[in-house]
């Protein structure tokens, strides 16, 4: 088949090793960047050129979708899907799971179990916060990657001044029941066309209550529960990502999702499991190809 991988980045560990993987398997592998494609309707049709030259033979794409270019991105998804080429995300699912608000509406509409979230658009701050009652708050930009736009307020003037700044800089956001609990670490767990392939555990950065590996964190390779396992299948049928990294808290209640990542990095979670999760990702697309 003719595959090819949506990224900016060509030299990405993740990229390279969905390039291996598929190599393997035979299969003609290419990088489109969408930086150099161009979206065009024509005669009713949609057109995808990439550096002036028509792309028109592709089976399946694999969006890899960075944050700074979720527009385009997901246009150009859109664009193939409605050629009938196939993709292991669509463009919607990677804008549902994108927006942190927008993907607690789905996962609660789908019973996943999730922490207390509040859509902080109320213009009464006390009232929003009456919600904590003086615990910590935990406040999210809706479109933050890698633990950047997390903050942790521990007491009642942080959560009302990192408010206040917010929404003079216009910027939307989210406020969380912070699960103290789970002492900085989250589970990672990959799941490809309902199955988990895989799961890491992720400690955050002596002092820091984010597990990002982004920022530090360390990781090692974990059996889920069965719980675990069945949260994270429903919430990847709940967000219908064909591919997604599902995050979650261990909590006195049992397992929480935190949020979900259409283009889950592979680096962290192959080199700490040792499994191959780019060959999970060609043969989800064999499978619908057939
Ligand atoms: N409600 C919460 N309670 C405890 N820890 C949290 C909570 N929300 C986020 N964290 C920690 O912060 C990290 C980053 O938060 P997340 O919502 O996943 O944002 P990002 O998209 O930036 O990764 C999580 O992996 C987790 O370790
Ligand atoms: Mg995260």
């Amino acid at each position: 088949m003719n595959i090819a991988i949506i990224s900016r980045g060509e030299a990405l560990y993740s990229t390279q090793s969905i390039l291996k993987a598929g190599t393997a398997r035979n299969h003609v592998m290419e990088v489109l960047d969408p930086s150099h494609c161009a979206l065009s309707i024509e005669n009713g049709k949609s057109v995808v050129r990439y550096h002036e030259e028509l792309v028109e033979d592709l089976d399946a794409i694999i969006p890899r979708i960075g944050a700074s270019n979720t527009y385009f991105g997901t246009s150009l998804v859109r664009h193939f899907n409605s050629k009938g080429v196939f993709t292991v995300v669509s463009a919607d699912a990677i804008l549902q799971s994108r927006d942190k608000w927008t993907c607690t509406q789905l996962l609660a509409n789908a019973n996943v179990p999730i922490p207390k979230t509040i859509l902080g658009m109320n213009s009464n701050i006390a009232s929003l916060l009456s919600n904590f009652k003086d615990q910590a708050v935990i406040i999210k930009i809706l479109e933050g990657t890698h633990g950047n736009g997390v903050i942790l307020a521990e007491t009642y003037l942080n959560a009302l001044s990192t408010i206040e700044t917010l929404k003079t800089a216009g910027i939307k956001f989210l406020l969380q029941e912070y699960i103290s609990e789970s002492k900085g670490t989250d589970l990672r767990v990959i799941v490809v066309n309902g199955v988990v392939v895989t799961a890491m555990k992720r400690q955050s950065m002596e002092g820091d209550f984010r597990s990002n590996l982004h920022r530090g964190g360390s990781s090692e390779k974990i059996k889920l529960t069965s719980e675990e396992e069945s949260v994270a299948l429903q919430a990847a049928k709940a967000m219908r990502l064909g591919v997604c990294g599902v995050d979650i808290l261990k909590s006195k209640r049992g397992p929480l999702v935190l949020e979900i990542n259409s283009s889950p990095g592979l680096e962290g979670i192959e080199n700490t499991t040792g499994v191959n999760v780019s060959k999970s990702i060609i043969s989800y697309i064999e499978k619908n190809k057939i």
